[in-house]
């Protein structure tokens, strides 16, 4: 029997994040049947470029109104750039939004003073679609992602960014150096499913045991014959893995 989830509530603070933000990486026309289906649910949704760059800010104002949105921009320019862009976004309704850590610290340093109880920014520390090869190819002398991922997230630590999204393999060692922090695990897939081109992952159950604050998940979701009862299989999962 699936468990019940709770309604769906805009609450704000950050330590009330729905444990999954579905990804809708889709163009507008999909997106109110998709958040139909999974009324109810204790779920959130993440708006990245696909939709953004289709529909813009005022469909996320719009959804950020209803539910707990995660705007997934990956901010990474000069500094002056990104200070004015996150400004933009802070006033959107968003809950969490994205930065490249790989930005560096005069990039990230301005954005803490952004951020409020119901607004909070996340470094991006290596996609998770990336693996060494991808990394050695960029000329990156840490070609080893874990070791990447360390030296992003001690950079964004020091510019006193406190959220990260990074794969659920590595968040086990960021949590453990800041437990208040939060972060969100994309490259998650449930047992079996298609990797698709998602390189690090895991289940729903390891990101969590892992340290993961909320997960993020779309093509699992978003693709399947049955959205509704997959989400609901991965909160269950969540909450008793
Ligand atoms: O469909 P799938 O579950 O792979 O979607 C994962 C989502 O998380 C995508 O929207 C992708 O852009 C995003 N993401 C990611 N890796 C990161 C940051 C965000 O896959 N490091």
């Amino acid at each position: 029997m699936p468990t019940q989830q709770p309604q769906q509530q805009n609450d704000r603070s950050q330590s009330t994040l729905p444990p999954l933000f579905v990804a809708l990486d889709m163009g507008e026309p999909d997106v109110a049947p998709l958040m139909g289906d999974l009324a109810g649910l204790n779920v959130g949704y993440k708006v990245g470029m696909e939709l953004f760059y289709q529909s813009g800010a005022a469909l996320v104002r719009k959804l950020a109104k209803d539910h707990p949105i995660f705007l997934d921009l990956k901010l990474h320019d000069i500094p002056n750039t990104v200070q004015s862009a996150a400004a933009r976004i802070a006033d959107m309704g968003v809950r969490v939004t994205t930065v490249h850590a790989a930005g560096g610290e005069a990039m990230l340093a301005g954005l803490p003073a952004l951020e409020r109880d119901d607004f909070q920014f996340l470094a991006v520390t290596v996609l998770t679609s990336m693996n060494e090869h991808d990394l050695t190819g960029l000329g990156v002398l840490d070609a080893n992602p874990a070791q990447r991922v360390q030296r992003l997230f001690t950079l964004a630590r020091n510019s006193g960014i406190t959220g990260f999204i990074c794969s659920p393999l590595e968040v086990k060692s960021l949590h453990a150096a800041l437990p208040e922090g939060t972060f969100i695990t994309p490259g998650v897939r449930p047992a079996g499913a298609k990797a698709d081109d998602q390189n690090r992952v895991a289940t729903p159950a390891q990101a969590k045991r892992s340290g993961a604050t909320s997960l993020v998940i779309g093509r699992p979701i978003t693709r399947a014959s049955d959205p509704r009862a997959s989400t609901q299989t991965i909160l269950d999962e969540l909450a008793h893995g």
